[in-house]
């Protein structure tokens, strides 16, 4: 397979992508914008794996990802949008700025990304957009959390959308809800709360669901949630 997953530097999307290159069939570009991780070039030492150290919000995708694709794969089988950022500010705090960042990254990053790679996704392709029980309707909501709830909302709406109309080209596209799993966003957003899931366990799930939900799921926006928060 041919994946290309963001935010794949920390937290669940590094776990998704140490457990997606581990099978020799698969290859795959990683985007985010630090490099810590580029100890996972040492570490897989392999010419399956391209890291694009980029901002999805701001990256011009024909210059930093198809130039790989083209090289590299034939064609696209998955897409993971799993970067994201979450900011926690009181709503009479939020600036503009804060609302930029958050839905740049959040839905834009990701709408731009399936929409200029389009021409290179295969048939049978599934686009998997990692959203959160905070961006579900009618889920528990926490103060705070506005603009990354309502963003995650947006792009699990994208999420249908995107099945409607890829439906011609034969690619699916879902959204997962994630509820809490142990990362450094879940400390920023409920500090001292222990979450439990790790997030280990949590791409074990989202491997295998980028793998073959698709085959049975298209336009849907599932829940994968044990715990509120
Ligand atoms: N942890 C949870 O409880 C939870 C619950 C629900 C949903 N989620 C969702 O799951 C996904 C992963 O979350 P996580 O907890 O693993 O978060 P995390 O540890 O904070 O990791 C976020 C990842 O996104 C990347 N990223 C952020 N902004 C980026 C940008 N502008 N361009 C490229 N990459 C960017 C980061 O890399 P760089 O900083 O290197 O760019 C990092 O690799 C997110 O979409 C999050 O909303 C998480």
């Amino acid at each position: 397979m041919n994946i290309i997953i963001t935010g794949a530097s920390k937290g669940i999307g590094l776990e998704v992508a140490k457990m997606l290159i581990a099978d020799n069939n698969n290859k795959i570009i990683c985007i985010s914008r630090t490099s810590d991780f580029l100890n996972l070039n040492n570490m897989f030492n392999t010419s399956r794996f391209f890291h694009v150290k980029a901002d999805i919000s701001k990256t011009n995708f024909s210059d930093s990802i198809i130039p790989i694709v083209l090289k590299e794969f034939s064609g696209i089988d998955i897409i993971i949008n799993n970067a994201g950022i979450l900011i926690n500010k009181p709503f009479t705090e939020l600036t503009d700025d804060d609302f930029d960042n958050s839905f740049n990254i959040n839905v834009k990053g990701p709408f731009k990304l399936v929409r200029e790679l389009l021409p290179h996704i295969n048939e049978g392709a599934h686009i998997l957009n990692i959203t959160s029980m905070g961006g579900f309707q009618g889920s528990a909501k926490f103060p705070g959390l506005s603009l990354y709830s309502s963003s995650k909302g947006a792009l699990a709406i994208l999420s249908e959308t995107m099945a409607e109309e890829l439906k011609e080209y034969g690619i699916k596209s879902n959204a997962l809800a994630l509820g809490a799993v142990q990362t450094e966003m879940l400390a920023n957003a409920f500090p001292g709360y222990e979450a439990p899931l790790q997030p280990k366990q949590m791409a074990e799930f989202i491997m295998e669901f980028a793998l073959n939900g698709h085959k049975f799921f298209n336009g849907k926006i599932l829940p994968v949630s044990i715990s509120t928060p």
